[in-house]
């Protein structure tokens, strides 16, 4: 029999499936794809398994990263799913970000992530793709590459780890390395007991098992409806992982027949769904930079959503999951109450239920469908709690909207906040000017500070500190945490982990580096009034003396070449990040990989 695809008077379609799509350019079709077959049958395919959709498989594997340590046994599930179906599955590598190991962090590198996926799923002649993460800034870079991209894409988790145990105490990464490193330094443990746990506190592969940004995003991919509803929470060791692997290769094969787009399946609606999740968990605060980031990159819903969306979904949505660190649980509890498909159960009056997700279903759809087997009332192991009996009554995610501190927004996990006075409170600054400033001084003894101060670290934003560092969570100075102090009012244009917990404002906009700032021009012994109720953040200076310090500072920093005028003379990806990154409250995104493109 001839081989079709090389008949010569026989024209080869440039959108079919698999090998044919995107052939490189040898300027004569048929011999790009003869060179194209050539090549990949040095790796042992047949024609027969080369006719078929190919499923691309994004593999984030790496040493490095052991959040991601199960994905060679998922791609082979996923691979399963595949060709069950009769589809061909074939995984290639994108680089992989683990919060530890990305100087200076993991989200100065997460705009590079989402531009390695999207051009490789564009490059690579796929029919869908399925996208393997689980990190922090892993399934976000995913999306917000496979919404620009547009061809059909489903994500699967590598799900959260298991908790640890010390003392006969359960632990987990991270909220309890960072309560535990906070006791150390208050003198509360001692040396032995905290290197005992630094064994436990991640005792298996997988995300973090709190509510942190991974957690966060995971529960976030299945309200938007980019992940099946059951993908969120099975913990990364467990068979229930692989088998839902299992399926989402059938999944992608399906989407991969119906050309079902990202594009298509998210709508303004979705998002919603998404905000409303992210408030009834008491998500990380991560997640709002993200949603953003993610939201810019939809041609139609861009714009759409703002950080006010954020805040006004939060007055309607109570906390109904119980986990650290707003609660006391891990996303084992989660998963073992029955993880998403309760929770989305409990909040079916505030959803969008009509929905459409990447299984081809409606969210509410998928909801009755999916098998539920609600724990006992009141089972003491239920941490999720019924819509009229929350943890917390709304908004346990808020934005700074009033006020004149941070015009562009600014935001805050009321949820987790330890000492609620602080929720209404006016003090007096004591500034930080930048990470080595605050190191330098912050358990100086003779530092001037008490209770009541408000801290406030600058100069940690996106373009001033590259990446917007998690550095927003500042310690209590020494002093006062061997007095027994826990929590301060504390506010930064930094980012905090989503595992971290305390009164803590955060991405405050604009960032200090930028000369229009007002965050920038704060000094010591200013008064700082933060009034969450009101959404109102604002230092007590009048206009005519914040522009003149904004003068002042525009002229010495002048002198000596502020970063945000050097920004122009820097190489490499740095300097491409230094002068593209936009501000939090548009997603610290890079303004021309969004959907409106390169501005003015
Ligand atoms: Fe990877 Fe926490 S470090 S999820
Ligand atoms: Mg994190």
């Amino acid at each position: 029999t001839v081989n079709s695809d090389y008949d010569l008077s026989a024209p080869i379609d440039p959108n079919g499936v698999g090998l044919r799509q995107k052939l490189p350019s040898y300027g004569d079709a048929h011999f790009s794809l003869f060179m194209r077959k050539l090549f990949i049958k040095a790796l042992g395919y047949s024609e027969d398994a080369l006719s078929r959709p190919i499923i691309g498989i994004v593999n984030t594997y790496s040493s490095f990263n052991p959040c991601h340590s199960n994905i060679p046994q998922l791609i082979d599930a996923v691979k399963r799913g595949v060709q069950l179906n009769g589809g061909l599955a074939i995984d290639f590598p994108t680089i992989s970000l683990h919060e530890s190991f990305a100087s200076p962090t993991s989200m100065y590198l997460r705009n590079l992530m989402s531009m390695d996926t999207e051009e490789m799923i564009q490059a690579q002649p796929v029919d869908a793709v399925v996208l393997i993460g689980g990190c922090d800034k892993t399934t976000p870079a995913q999306l917000m590459g496979g919404i620009s991209a547009n061809k059909p894409i489903i994500h699967l988790v590598t799900g959260p780890m298991m908790p640890g145990s010390h003392r006969g105490v359960r632990i987990g990464a991270c909220t309890d390395c960072r309560n535990n490193w906070a006791k150390f330094r208050a003198g509360a443990m001692d040396i032995e007991d905290i290197a005992a746990l630094n064994e436990e506190l991640a005792p298996t592969g997988g995300t973090c098992g709190v509510m942190g940004t991974a957690s966060t995003m995971a529960c976030i991919l299945v309200a938007l409806g980019m992940m099946p509803i059951n993908g969120a929470t099975a913990p990364a060791v467990s068979s229930a992982r692989l088998r839902i692997a299992e399926t989402t290769g059938a999944h992608a094969l399906r989407l991969a027949k119906q050309q079902l787009k990202p594009q298509q399946i998210l709508t303004r609606e979705s998002f919603l769904n998404a905000i409303t999740v992210l408030q009834a968990i008491g998500g990380s605060t991560n997640a709002i930079v993200h949603l953003l980031a993610i939201v810019g990159r939809h041609p139609e819903v861009a714009g759409t959503i703002t950080l006010k969306t954020i805040d006004e979904i939060g007055q309607k949505t109570p906390l109904l999951v119980d986990l650290k660190p707003s609660g006391e649980n891990y996303m084992t509890d989660f998963h073992n109450a029955g993880g998403m498909v309760a929770l989305l159960h409990q909040l079916r009056p505030l959803l969008h239920l009509d929905q459409l997700t990447v299984t081809g279903q409606t969210l509410g759809e998928e909801l009755s469908r999916a098998a539920f087997h609600p724990l006992p009332e009141g089972s003491p192991a239920n941490c999720i709690r019924p819509l009229d009996s929350p943890l917390y009554p709304a908004s346990s995610l808020i934005v700074f909207t009033q006020g004149n501190l941070a015009p562009g927004g600014a935001v805050m996990k009321a949820s987790a906040s330890r000492d609620r006075r602080l929720l209404r409170h006016a003090g007096r600054a004591v500034v930080f000017t930048g990470s080595a400033d605050l190191a330098r001084r912050i358990d100086d003894p003779d530092l001037d500070v008490d209770q009541g101060s408000v801290l406030v670290l600058q100069n940690i934003g996106p373009v001033g500190n590259p990446g917007m560092p998690e550095a927003g969570l500042i310690p209590i100075p020494r002093k006062l945490a061997e007095r027994g102090v826990t929590d301060m009012l504390r506010i930064s244009d930094g980012r905090m982990s989503g595992t971290a917990g305390g009164t803590i404002v955060l991405h405050v906009s604009p960032e200090a580096a930028d000369p229009k700032s007002v965050l920038g021009i704060v000094r010591d012994g200013d008064v700082i009034i933060c009034d969450a109720e009101n959404r109102e953040l604002s230092v007590r200076l009048g206009e005519d003396e914040i522009k003149a310090r904004q003068q002042e500072r525009v002229m010495s920093e002048a002198e000596r070449g502020a970063v945000w005028e050097a920004r122009n003379a820097v190489r490499g990806y740095r300097g491409l990040y230094l002068r593209e990154v936009n501000q939090a409250e548009k997603g610290a995104d890079f303004g021309f990989l969004t959907a409106a493109g390169p501005g003015p």
